[in-house]
């Protein structure tokens, strides 16, 4: 069981950035420029992270169900990803980030899991904050996979089913290692988990807001870690047991 924490800085942060697209269209722009817009803001929100001694950051840049857009809208997708591991990993570096993908890596272009395993390399021993990047991630695929770890363990006499408890199952989880995230922020509007983190969203505080991923920049972020500091974490204890730890 986790101890609540005074509630001050989340340790982990995770977001859902979401409104690119719609971003684009009320500018009578390709949803292209959109995503352009979106990865301005994620180097925007990585920089105050940075800049608050957050922890880690998880950011979701494509889900598996991502996969099924219109395949020039993936296309340009995957350009904008490309680009971004060229450009963007020598000053995350500089600024100490230590950078880890998460997903089903196989699909994308050998390119790009060069990129991502060149950057992952890099950046390793890198003590700053954490920044997993979410690509062709489904929080039940996650799931799946663990299972599937597992009960090759058991199968080969590794692991009696007994055995089996939260922390190892959680240790065969793509954020085995990080703790899991305080604070949940979805921009656009849409009130969902959408397939994210099921296992590590729990016990998560969940800010939804309708400015749209594009948008959101140091001030919004500064929002939503100073709601984050209005919520009381109980973790399933009463607001009495809370305020004298004593309490039965
Ligand atoms: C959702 O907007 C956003 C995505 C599908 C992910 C794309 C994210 C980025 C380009 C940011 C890049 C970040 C990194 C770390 C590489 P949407 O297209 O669903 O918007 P809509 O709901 O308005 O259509």
């Amino acid at each position: 069981m986790r101890e609540p924490e005074a509630s001050s800085l989340p340790r982990h942060i995770a977001i859902i950035m979401d409104g690119n697209g719609r971003w684009a269209r009320r500018r009578l722009l390709p949803r292209q420029a959109g995503h352009r817009a979106g990865l301005s803001a994620a180097r925007r929100v990585i920089e105050s992270c940075v800049q608050h001694g957050i922890g880690a950051l998880t950011l979701f840049a494509f889900s598996s169900e991502n996969w099924q857009r219109p395949p020039p809208e993936v296309g340009s997708l995957m350009g904008l990803f490309m680009n971004a591991l060229e450009s963007e990993v020598a000053e995350l570096h500089k600024n100490r980030v230590r950078i880890r993908f998460i997903g089903a890596r196989a699909q994308f272009s050998t390119a790009l899991q060069q990129g991502m395993h060149k950057a992952e390399q890099l950046t390793v021993d890198n003590t700053g904050l954490r920044l997993n990047v979410a690509a062709g991630y489904g929080g039940r695929w996650e799931l799946l996979q663990a299972a599937r770890q597992l009960a090759s363990e058991v199968l080969a006499g590794r692991l009696r089913p007994e055995e089996l408890d939260e922390p190892l199952l959680a240790n065969a989880l793509s954020l085995a290692g990080s703790p899991d995230p305080d604070l949940f922020i979805r921009t656009g509007g849409e009130q969902r988990i959408s397939n994210f983190l099921l296992w590590q969203l729990a016990y998560t505080e969940l800010y939804f807001t309708d400015t749209l991923w594009p948008d959101f920049d140091a001030v919004a972020l500064q929002q939503a870690l100073n709601w984050y500091t209005q919520r009381q974490r109980r973790f399933g204890r009463t607001p009495e047991q809370l305020e004298s730890p004593g309490h039965a």
